[in-house]
């Protein structure tokens, strides 16, 4: 039977080997309208070595671009990265099936899997700065703990100046180009933001102390090999830029207004509030969670310093696509942000100080009154939205004068 899969060759020594799940649409609440990848990469060093793994059921894609190189039996190490299990899981049926010399991992990497597979295969743990001969060639550690789990960590392939990066600047998108240079810089962009965004964000202080670690090696990087999307062999600056700039999180003139309305009253103020930040001169994004997902939200909070965000009341609380979305940015603890709320009610109106409760819990600074109205608002409601709207975007543009 003929071999489907190929691998494809991303430097001199170095293939991918990965497989391609072009079907993928949710990824623990994070939507991926365009699929992902499972990056895996084989080092044809003297001792053959595979970096990484991919998802359980995408095993046999993975072996048969392996196989397009060299018989797997040949492998005499696996390296695991990160032993999330879009990554690992397939790993212990590779060890059984391979049968490698020796299986490496950080040490939290190595208590990590076991917990997960709870299986009795030894691996070998490797430190921070530790390198490991591979015969002709050897590979650098790095721990990069909590991108994007406590195990993570980078290698570094001097002899092809590669860069293994697990997740960190990898992107949920499923393609046949393999290479950012194959593919739009708009599509780059915005998905790395939506990756970083959804999956990175909390941990960017980690990030920025990476990326310095990254710097102090002195390490030539010629090729950015991520666990997810394509391999960075153009501009590898450009992504290491964005990487600063979204962990930096500074605030900018940009405010996002996130709604969701029962009869249409919380839209009404949703749309005046909008328009007098624009008037202003703030960008805005104007978001009804009635046909928004949340990940989309987060990719535009990830470049925002204003999140105000409203609701109608729905016994005695807030809409449920609200608390969906508001509990999600909770959790990814985006930074430096001003807001406020708002929101429509029948008969007891508690939704914006839920709203407002809940942005004190993520830390953005209310830096108005939340307006709230009766059924549905007239002009004079309006009006104190658009005054709402007006002073968010002051107090906007004082902040992001402060941190220039
Ligand atoms: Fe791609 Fe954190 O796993």
């Amino acid at each position: 039977m003929s071999n489907v899969y190929s691998a494809i060759k991303i430097s001199d020594h170095v293939y991918w080997v990965g497989a391609i799940d072009w079907t993928i649409r949710d990824f623990h609440g994070y939507t991926t309208p365009r699929g992902s990848t499972y990056n895996a990469y084989l080092i044809m060093a003297d001792k053959i070595t595979l970096i990484d793994t991919v998802k359980a059921q995408f095993k046999e894609e993975m072996l048969s671009r392996i196989k397009s190189v060299v018989d797997p039996l040949q492998i005499k190490y696996i390296i695991s990265h990160h032993s999330e299990m879009d990554h690992s899981g397939c790993l212990p049926e590779l060890i059984d099936m391979i049968k490698p010399q020796k299986v490496f991992a950080s040490a939290i990497g190595i208590k990590t899997l076991k917990e997960l597979f709870h299986d009795q295969h030894e691996m070998v743990s490797v430190a921070d700065g530790e390198s490991l001969s591979l015969g002709n060639m050897e590979l650098t550690f790095m721990e990069t703990r909590m991108i994007h789990w406590p195990d993570s960590m980078f290698s570094y392939l001097a002899q092809d100046q590669v860069l293994f990066s697990q997740d960190a600047f990898g992107m949920h998108l499923a393609s046949l180009e393999r290479f950012d240079d194959e593919i739009t810089e708009a599509t780059l962009e915005y998905e790395a933001a939506t990756y970083y965004a959804n999956i990175v964000l909390p941990y960017s202080p980690v990030v920025l102390k990476a990326l310095e670690k990254v710097t102090a090696t002195g390490w030539k990087i010629k090729i950015l090999a991520p666990d997810h999307g394509p391999v960075w062999r153009k501009d590898l600056a450009k992504i290491i830029e964005l990487y600063q700039k979204w962990a930096s999180q500074k605030p900018t003139a940009k405010a996002v207004v996130v709604y969701a309305t029962m009869w249409h009253s919380t839209e009404k103020m949703a749309g005046a509030i909008s328009e007098a930040l624009a008037e202003e001169g703030i960008k805005v994004r104007l978001l009804s969670m009635n046909e928004t997902h949340r990940s989309e939200v987060v990719y535009e909070v990830l470049s925002a310093g204003a999140l105000i965000v409203g609701s109608s009341t729905l016994n005695n609380n807030i809409l449920p696509q609200m608390a969906d979305v508001m509990t999600y940015l909770k959790g990814l603890k985006p930074a430096n942000l001003i807001g406020a709320a708002f929101g429509s009610y029948g008969w007891s109106g508690e939704s914006v100080r839920h709203l407002e409760e809940m942005l004190k819990e993520m830390k953005v600074e209310i830096v108005a009154g939340a307006v709230a109205v009766k059924h549905v608002p007239d002009s004079a409601v309006l009006a104190k939205c658009r005054e709402l709207g007006k002073t968010i975007a002051a107090e906007l543009r004082k902040k992001v004068a402060s941190n220039q």
